[in-house]
């Protein structure tokens, strides 16, 4: 039988997230299970969207009350890029 994999392109699978959320994030937990194909698509618009619910980039106007959302205004100020990473997870 062939394998039954599920894909998923999104800003949650930027292994960054493993760097400033840590053991115990559910993001982070979940972004392991993919094994990450290509080289993404910067995702600051895509981050700003879901996050924030913001149609554009503006970093002076977001909340800073989560590690999450400090740790995008501390990135994007220091001129890094967040990105939208594609993988694949096998199911069954
Ligand atoms: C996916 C989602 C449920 C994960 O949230 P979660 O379970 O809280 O994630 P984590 O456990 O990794 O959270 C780690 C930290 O990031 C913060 N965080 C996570 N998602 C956040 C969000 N959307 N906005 C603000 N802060 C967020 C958490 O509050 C926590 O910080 P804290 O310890 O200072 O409170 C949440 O990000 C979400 O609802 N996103 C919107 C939908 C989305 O983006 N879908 C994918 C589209 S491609």
């Amino acid at each position: 039988m062939d394998p039954v994999v599920a894909t998923c392109t999104s800003w949650l699978l930027d292994p960054w997230w493993g760097e400033v959320l840590g053991e115990g994030s559910n993001i982070v937990r979940f972004q392991r299970r993919f094994s990450l194909v290509g080289r993404g698509v910067p995702g600051e618009g895509d981050v700003f969207r879901f996050v924030f619910g913001m149609p554009e980039v503006d970093v002076a106007a977001v909340p800073r009350g989560t590690r999450l959302e400090r740790a995008v205004v501390e990135r994007l100020e220091s001129g890094g890029v967040l990105w939208v990473r594609t993988g694949w997870v096998r199911l069954g």
